[in-house]
C-alpha cells in the first residue's frame, strides 16, 4: 500500500507536467505534515521555490497546479494560503478506507523498503576482561532497536558485536594471573567478570612500575600473536569468563548478536598495511607506518598521522577497523555499515573512514554512518556512579529498575485489592522496569546527553515505558469488559469516523509508515517514541470523548475496531523498540 504522503507526490507530480511541461518531472512537491491543523494535514510550498525556475509569482504557479491536480479521492478541495502554500485536508472517507486496508495487514499498511539491502550493525561491543559500561548499554539498546527496525522494513541484517578481545593488554593480564591466580588461566569458571576487572586495574599498576614485569608481559604477547597453545588457551579462557557476563545482560535485554571480535580479523591485518602502501597513501615516520590525514592537524598545525602499524609491528584499533571493513564489503557484501558508539569515537570513525575512501576501498553504492549518541549522567549531571563512587554494573542498574517498579506495582495492586500471583507481579516488573530502561534511552535524541532518573524513566504518566505498557493494557482490558476479540472484529470491522477525535486518531495511525521510513533514514529511534507517546495520547482524547463499550451496535463496532489497530500500533511499534506489551499489568 502507498502512504498517503506518495499518493499525493504521485498526483502532484502529474500536475505539476500538465500544466508546465515534461521537464517539471522528477520535481519535488515539498509536502510535509502541516505544522497546525488550520492549515490542513498536509501542505506544499512547491510553488513557492518554483517562482525563480518557473519566471512567474507563486500564487500564480499555485493556481495553475490546482487547476490540474486531481486529488479529489484523498482530499477536500485543496486551497492556497498565503504568499502560494497549498494546503490539503483528507476526507474522513478516505482515512475510513485506509484504515479498513490495513485492518487485516499485519504490518499495517507500513511498505518495506522497495530496494532492500544487506546492512550490517555494529553495535554493543563491549572489551573482555572489563566490565561491561553504560555506554555499552546505550549502544546496545540504540543498535538493537535500529537492526529491529531495518529487520522490519527487509533489509538483510547482520548484527555485529565487535569485541575488544584482542591487543597488548592480554600480554599483561595473563602474565600476571601466572603469578596470582594461575587457576583462571586453566579452569574456565575459576573466577568471575568482576575479579577479572580487578585483576586488570593491579595488572596494569605492576606493568607501569616494574620493567622485569613488562618485559615478561611482551613476551606473552609475542606468544600469543605466534599462536603459542597455552597462552592462546589462557585468552581463550578470559575470553568465555567475559562472555558469560556479557551473555547474562544480553538474556536480560533480549538483544541478540554475532560476535565477531577483533580477534577475527588478525589474518588480515598485514594486507592492510600493504594495501595501503600500493596504494601510495601509506608514509613512514619515526618508524611507524601511517596514513596522513586531510582535515586533522596537530597543535602546530601539521596534517596529524592515522597510525596503521607502530614501530613495534603492532597494529592498533583503526588498523581492525579499516580490515573489519573490507571485510564487511568484501566478504559480507554490505551495502550500509553502521556504527554504534557513544560521539567521544566520533573522530575515529571520521579518520577510518576518510582513509578507506581515499584508498578506494569504498564503492559507490555502500553507505558507511557513525552513529553516535551522547554520555549517560547521573542526577547530579556528573558521569553516573554508585553512593560509594564506583562505576556502576549494568546488571545491578537493571536490577534495580526491576525491584522499584515491583515496588510500585505492589502497592498498586494492594491500593486495588487485587490477587496476583507471584509469577505475575514477577513477570510484569521485569517487563516494565527494563523496559523503562530501554525507553528512557531511545526516547531521547540519540546526540545528546542522558540524565539516568529512575524516577522519570519508571513513572507512570509522560513519555516512558509504563505509560505506553498501561495504555496498550488499558485497550486489552476492553475487549476483556466487552468479551470481545479484536481479530475476529478486525477481521470485518466497518470504520466510521464523525468525531473530531475519532478523525485525529485514524490520521495519526495512518502516519506509522512515515515515521518507520524516517527512521530508517536518520537512524533516530526517539521520532517512533514520539509517534508512539503522541499515539498514546490521541488514544486517550478519543476514549474521554466517545464511548465505545456503551456505543449503538455500528458506532461500536466501528470504535472497537479503532482500539484494536491502536492497540496493534503500539504493539508494532513498541516491538521495534526491544519492547514487549503486557496485556494486564
Ligand atoms: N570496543 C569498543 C569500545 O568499547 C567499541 C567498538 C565499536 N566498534 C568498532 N567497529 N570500532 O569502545
Amino acid at each position: 500500500m502507498n502512504s498517503t504522503v506518495e499518493h499525493l507526490k504521485a498526483k502532484f507530480e502529474q500536475a505539476l507536467i500538465a500544466a508546465f511541461g515534461t521537464d517539471m518531472a522528477g520535481t519535488d512537491p515539498m509536502l510535509v505534515p502541516a505544522s497546525n491543523p488550520k492549515f490542513g494535514d498536509y501542505q506544499s510550498n512547491a510553488a513557492l521555490s518554483l517562482t525563480k525556475k518557473l519566471g512567474k509569482p507563486p500564487r500564480a504557479i499555485a493556481e495553475a497546479i490546482l487547476g490540474y491536480l486531481d486529488v479529489t479521492e484523498i482530499c477536500n478541495p485543496p486551497s492556497i494560503a498565503g504568499p502560494g502554500f497549498i494546503n490539503f485536508s483528507l476526507k474522513p472517507t478516505y482515512l475510513e478506507g485506509q484504515l479498513t486496508s490495513i485492518q487485516n495487514d499485519p504490518r499495517l499498511g507500513v511498505a518495506q523498503a522497495k530496494q532492500p539491502q544487506r546492512a550490517i550493525v555494529d553495535f554493543s561491543s563491549p572489551n573482555i576482561a572489563k566490565e561491561m559500561h553504560v555506554g555499552h548499554l546505550r549502544s546496545t539498546i540504540i543498535g538493537d532497536s535500529i537492526a529491529r527496525i531495518l529487520e522490519f522494513q527487509g533489509h538483510d541484517v547482520l548484527r555485529l558485536n565487535h569485541v575488544g578481545d584482542w591487543g597488548t593488554q592480554f600480554g599483561m593480564l595473563i602474565a600476571y594471573l601466572r603469578e596470582v591466580c594461575p587457576e583462571a588461566l586453566t579452569t574456565s569458571d575459576a573466577i568471575e567478570l568482576g575479579d577479572l576487572v580487578a585483576f586488570y586495574r593491579e595488572a596494569k599498576q605492576r606493568f607501569d612500575g616494574d620493567e622485569g614485569f613488562q618485559e615478561t608481559a611482551r613476551q606473552e604477547v609475542v606468544k600469543l600473536q605466534s599462536g603459542a597453545e597455552d597462552t592462546r588457551k589462557a585468552w581463550q579462557l578470559l575470553c568465555q569468563q567475559s562472555r558469560r557476563e556479557f551473555e547474562v545482560i544480553y538474556d536480560l535485554l533480549d538483544v541478540h548478536l554475532k560476535e565477531r571480535g577483533e580477534s577475527f580479523y588478525n589474518p588480515f591485518l598485514p594486507d592492510v598495511v600493504k594495501d595501503l602502501a600500493e596504494s601510495g597513501l601509506l608514509v613512514e615516520s619515526d618508524g611507524a607506518k601511517c596514513v596522513f590525514l586531510a582535515g586533522f592537524t596537530n597543535k602546530e598545525g601539521n596534517p596529524l598521522p592515522l597510525i596503521v602499524q607502530k614501530s613495534d609491528g603492532g597494529y592498533n584499533y583503526a588498523t581492525t577497523d579499516l580490515a573489519a571493513l573490507r571485510y564487511r564489503i568484501g566478504q559480507d557484501k554490505a551495502e550500509r555499515i553502521i556504527y554504534v558508539t557513544d560521539s567521544g569515537q566520533a573522530n575515529h570513525f571520521t579518520q577510518v573512514f576518510q582513509v578507506a575512501k581515499r584508498a578506494g576501498w569504498i564503492p559507490n553504492n555502500v553507505k558507511i554512518v557513525h552513529v553516535p549518541f551522547g554520555l549517560v549522567q547521573g542526577e547530579d549531571g556528573k558521569k553516573l556512579k554508585t553512593r560509594s563512587g564506583e562505576t556502576v554494573r549494568l546488571r545491578d542498574l537493571l536490577d534495580e529498575a526491576v525491584v522499584r517498579f515491583r515496588g510500585y506495582l505492589e502497592d498498586k495492586i494492594k491500593e486495588e485489592n487485587r490477587e496476583e500471583t507471584e509469577e505475575f507481579k514477577s513477570h510484569v516488573a521485569t517487563v516494565a522496569g527494563i523496559s523503562a530502561v530501554k525507553y528512557a534511552d531511545l526516547s531521547q535524541n540519540r546526540n545528546s546527553n542522558y540524565i539516568f532518573s529512575y524516577d522519570k524513566m519508571l513513572a507512570t504518566i509522560g513519555n516512558t515505558a509504563p505509560y505506553l505498557l498501561y495504555a496498550y493494557a488499558r485497550i486489552q482490558s476492553i475487549s476483556r469488559k466487552g468479551d470481545i476479540n479484536f481479530e475476529e472484529l478486525e477481521a470485518d470491522g466497518k470504520i466510521m469516523l464523525q468525531e473530531e477525535t475519532e478523525l485525529v486518531l485514524a490520521k495519526h495511525l495512518l502516519q506509522l509508515g512515515e515515521v518507520i521510513r524516517n527512521v530508517e533514514q536518520d537512524l533516530l529511534p526517539n521520532r517512533l517514541c514520539l509517534y508512539l507517546y503522541e499515539l498514546s495520547e490521541k488514544y486517550n482524547q478519543f476514549y474521554n470523548q466517545c464511548p465505545v463499550l456503551k456505543a449503538e451496535a455500528s458506532v461500536r463496532k466501528s470504535r472497537l475496531t479503532l482500539c484494536a489497530i491502536t492497540a496493534r500500533t503500539l504493539k508494532l511499534g513498541l516491538s521495534l523498540l526491544g519492547i514487549p506489551v503486557l496485556d494486564r499489568m
